[in-house]
């Protein structure tokens, strides 16, 4: 029977066939891929897993610390942090072209993450959250985004680099079954259901160059959407939902004051396959509050706006 239950117990079964006593290293995303192979290994062989978690300063609000508390003090995970803030910032100075912002992100990724497992002692084996949709995509002819979106999630390079062989212990699963399992698994509700995030993160949500402040700003406007969506009851009922920054000027109003100031864009989209997408039609009222969150508590942000553009002829993300 194809319960999770079996489905985990078939995996921990397998996975301690394939590996043995040896060392498995994971690249720990947050996301629910990633996620779930981490709970897996830990179930399986505990001791022998080390993730690397990489903070490329382009993540969403508090989301190192959620990582770092859900496994490492709440499952016993061994992960390594690394703060790279400083090295994705500077690598994205001056780069506005969005494809070449992800080539920049996904390469900078790669090298922090072959830094930090050059470091491990030991280590024969790589695990990757890839399920049974990544394996036909990539067998397939898809082209464009796909294979931009596979080159930057998979660690090119680094299996051979290090004679490291693969574990995939999601392979043969859809993202229904993943999120089933990751339940099961004790990891949180919210985690397992999040909505996606797109692996350069923040960096094609800041439009044209990327800085500090903008994604500080815009760090605080998406918290506030994504806070007010989950208090509404609104957040399962969106595919994909969160905040753009606009580094456009717009003038307005703060007390007696002028504001000459960047503007934030609102993105909430309904869809099953993430091809097409209809532009969720959120209550007035609900926008309404958090347009006045977002003015009163984030500094410097002149103007909210929602986008009303489906897909096509819009993208989901802006970039
Ligand atoms: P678009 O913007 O192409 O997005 O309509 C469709 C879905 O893909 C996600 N997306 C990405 N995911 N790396 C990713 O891992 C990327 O470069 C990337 N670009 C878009 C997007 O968030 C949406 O869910």
């Amino acid at each position: 029977l194809w319960t999770p239950d079996n489905i985990i117990e078939d995996s921990l079964a397998r996975i301690r066939a394939q590996v043995g006593t040896d060392h498995v290293l994971l690249g720990l995303s947050g996301g629910v891929d990633s996620s779930v192979v981490a709970a897996l290994l830990q179930r399986a062989i505990g001791e022998q897993l080390t993730c690397v978690f990489v903070d490329n300063g382009l993540l969403r609000l508090g989301e190192g610390d959620q990582v770092m508390s859900t496994f490492a003090r709440h499952m016993g995970v061994r992960v390594i942090r690394v703060d790279a803030e400083e090295r994705f910032l500077s690598r994205l100075k001056g780069v506005t072209d969005p494809e070449q912002k992800r080539k920049i992100i996904g390469n900078t990724f790669i090298e922090v993450f072959e830094d930090e497992a050059s470091k491990l002692q030991d280590v024969k084996w790589l695990a990757q959250g890839t399920i049974y949709p990544d394996v036909i995509e990539s067998a397939g002819s898809k082209t464009g985004k796909a294979k931009v979106i596979k080159s930057h999630h998979n660690v090119g390079g680094l299996p051979e680099e290090m004679n490291l062989k693969l574990v995939e212990p999601l392979r043969e699963l859809f993202k229904d079954e993943v999120r089933k399992i990751g339940v099961e698994l004790g990891l949180p509700y919210e985690m397992v259901y999040r909505h996606p995030f797109p692996g350069p993160g923040l960096g094609v949500r800041i439009l044209g160059e990327v800085h500090k402040d903008s994604a500080d700003t815009l760090r605080q406007a998406d918290h506030i959407f994504i806070e007010e969506l989950r208090r509404a009851d609104l957040y399962d009922q969106v595919s994909q939902a969160f905040a753009v920054f606009l580094p456009v000027r717009s003038v307005g109003v703060v007390g007696d004051n002028r504001l000459y100031a960047p503007v934030i864009a609102l993105r909430a989209v309904e869809t099953i396959d993430f091809m097409t997408a209809r532009w969720a039609h959120l209550p007035y009222d609900f926008l309404d509050l958090v347009c006045r969150r977002i003015a009163n508590e984030v500094p410097n942000v002149s103007r909210v706006v929602y986008d009303i553009t489906g897909k096509p002829p819009g993208t989901i993300e802006w970039e």
